[in-house]
């Protein structure tokens, strides 16, 4: 049994594929992505010069998900659009992560992306790890700016990655930017940015950027990627397609995301932890479940979290 979906109109086998970051910034890395159960192929966020990234250690699993301060290592635009051809005959849609420092370089990214063949573009406005630039999903008046350029020029479904919200009144002004704009599809969460771990035996952080404060993923961030994934299928226009990520680790996470409002989900840091095996558990879990519920289509049960 194989459920399909699709986000803004591009047809996706099942509904689960990686998230930007892991494991996903090489053409080796994509590569076995593209023979992995995943649906689709997301590369690295991109930017316009190839970059280190920040000093190590930078990630780390924690007991219920993962700390990261990554900084963005990438191998610059350019790679990455030579690199769409050869990810295509996978035979399913290639999804470009776009994280320009500032507006111009995204001008620049996008336009290029334009003239491959890629699927669908998404334009990461949440990265919480480079150090002197706040995340533009919080600043409104910035992401308005910033959409109303690049709708102009994109020819690509572009959509876009969220930073997690935490107030009503914020969710509300988002959604108004998004519908004005008219993304194709939004995917919600980035990593809760700026959280501390600490290791009690060595006195110390976990991680070593920013004095240790990073990107929290995994199971700590799923109630909250829920929630941003349900506001979100309660206030965007209907033809906004929503992709979850964050904390997904089973087949029942899948369905809660589907139930919250989700059309897709991405893995992260299940992914980063359990290598490409993932994707096909993942999905063997949620179609049993769908089964056993008597389920045969994502329809069915999307957006249908019923109220107590
Ligand atoms: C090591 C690592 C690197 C990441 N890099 C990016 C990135 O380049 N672009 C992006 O949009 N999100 C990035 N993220 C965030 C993930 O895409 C995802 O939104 C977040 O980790 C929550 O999902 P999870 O709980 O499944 O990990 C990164 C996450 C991790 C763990």
């Amino acid at each position: 049994m194989s459920l399909p979906t699709k986000i803004a109109n591009v047809d996706f086998e099942h509904c689960i594929f990686n998230a930007s970051g892991p494991s996903c910034a090489t053409l080796e890395e994509l590569d076995i992505i593209g023979k992995s159960g995943a649906a689709a192929i997301m590369t690295k966020s991109c930017t316009l010069k190839p970059r280190e990234g920040n000093p190590e250690p930078r990630y780390t699993g924690l007991p219920l998900g993962s700390i990261n301060s990554m900084g963005l290592p990438n191998l610059g635009y350019k790679k990455y659009v030579e690199m769409v051809p050869l990810l295509k005959k996978h035979g399913k849609p290639v999804v470009m992560s776009v994280s320009g420092l500032c507006l111009a370089d995204n001008i620049e990214m996008l336009r290029a992306i334009n003239d491959t063949d890629a699927d669908l573009v998404e334009l990461n406005l949440s990265c919480p790890n480079v150090v002197g630039k706040p995340q533009i999903g919080y600043d409104f008046e910035q992401t308005d700016e910033v959409l109303t350029k690049v709708m102009k020029l994109v020819r690509k479904p572009l959509g876009v990655k969220l930073p997690p919200y935490f107030d009503f009144a914020h969710y509300k002004q988002i959604a108004e930017l998004l519908n004005k704009h008219k993304v194709k599809f939004v995917t919600c969460i980035n990593s809760i940015g700026n959280a501390l771990y600490i290791d009690p035996d060595k006195e110390a952080p976990v991680i070593k950027p920013k004095g240790g404060f990073g990107g929290l993923g995994g199971k700590y961030v799923k109630p909250t990627a829920l929630a941003n994934v349900h506001k979100f299928a309660e206030l965007l226009d209907p033809s906004i397609d929503i992709i979850g990520v964050g904390g997904i680790n089973n087949g029942t996470d899948v369905f809660e995301f589907i139930l919250a409002g989700a059309k897709a989900v991405q893995l992260g840091t299940v992914f980063q932890e359990e290598g490409p095996e993932t994707f096909a558990r993942i999905e063997k879990e949620f179609n049993e479940l769908m089964k056993k519920k008597g389920y045969a289509s994502i329809e069915e049960i999307r957006g249908k979290l019923k109220a107590l």
